[in-house]
């Protein structure tokens, strides 16, 4: 495969995945959190990755992250299988994690929260530098934030979540994955953020959105992919999918493997 196989086109999401997910297994202790689990994610495309409490989602994204590796299963990227065994094996190969507690440090401002840690880079830059690149990257998002210079904690979930974004696409990563992101918001700051994860698909990302929002699901993802106990049950195309398709997979109404010996186990719950 070639770089330009997975190169965000004119018209939409990349013709390969940017990143495919193969048989992922994971088990803490005597708990199986994902067995067999696949994902594929182009780019220029939002996944919804859904699933009801404790189905398995963070500890994908988590897997994906190099938080917790896989047990088994393998991972391509870009054409290439990839080992994600730390945080910075992620990071190096471009895949950024906006996990739902965010992470900033309050009491430190936008631009200081943007580039904090980046000292470690082995570069320099100025304070007028950084402030100019932190405008540079908050432009890209459109997003509404009064000054760069203001603490995190006197902005709103919204503007929060924003620098959060903007943190993250520092280093330009391929894929970006948002867990939760509207879950504390209002409808206004919502849309905002909707309307973030929009404009990261037009650049070109592969975004994975971890929600229990079907309404975010409708809105902004082209697919939705649900994990139920820990498997795939579904991968779904927006376009074609209605509303109880993506419920009913979500609680077990209907299973992937009920599907596909054609037993219908409408109204039953599991
Ligand atoms: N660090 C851990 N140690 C032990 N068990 C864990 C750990 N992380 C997750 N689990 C277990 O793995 C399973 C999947 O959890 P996970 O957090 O991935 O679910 P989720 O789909 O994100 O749920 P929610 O919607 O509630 O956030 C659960 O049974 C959970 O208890
Ligand atoms: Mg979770």
């Amino acid at each position: 495969m070639t770089d330009d196989d997975t190169s965000p086109t004119t018209t939409g999401r990349s013709a390969s995945p940017l990143l495919s997910l193969r048989g992922i297994n994971k088990t803490f202790g005597a708990v199986r959190a994902l067995s067999g689990v696949d994902l594929d994610v182009y780019g220029g495309e939002v996944v919804a990755l859904l699933g009801d409490n404790g189905a398995g989602k963070s500890t994908l994204v988590k897997v994906l992250a190099g938080v917790h590796p896989a047990d088994a299963g393998t991972i391509t990227f870009k054409g290439a299988i990839a080992n994600i065994s730390t945080p910075a094996d992620a990071k190096a190969l471009g895949i950024a994690t906006i996990f739902q507690d965010l992470a900033l440090c309050d009491n430190l401002d936008v631009v200081g929260n943007l580039f904090l840690g980046r000292e470690t880079g082995g570069f320099f830059l100025s304070e007028e530098q950084m402030e100019e690149e932190a405008w540079g990257l908050l432009r890209q998002l459109s997003a509404k934030i009064p000054s760069v210079r203001i603490p995190i904690a006197s902005l709103s979930g919204g503007q929060r979540q924003t620098v959060a974004i903007a943190r993250a696409l520092i280093g330009e990563p391929a894929i970006v994955m948002l867990d939760e992101p509207t879950a504390a918001l209002g409808v206004q700051q919502t849309q905002e953020v909707l309307n973030m994860i929009d404009r990261l698909r037009s650049r070109g990302h592969g975004v994975v959105l971890i929600t229990h929002n079907m309404a975010d699901v409708m809105s902004v993802a082209d697919r939705a992919v649900v994990i139920r106990l820990g498997r795939n049950n579904g991968d779904f195309h927006m376009a074609t999918t209605t509303h109880a398709d993506i419920v009913a997979a979500i609680t077990g109404a209907v299973t992937v493997e009920a599907a596909a010996t054609g037993v219908d186990l409408e109204g039953i719950s599991v």
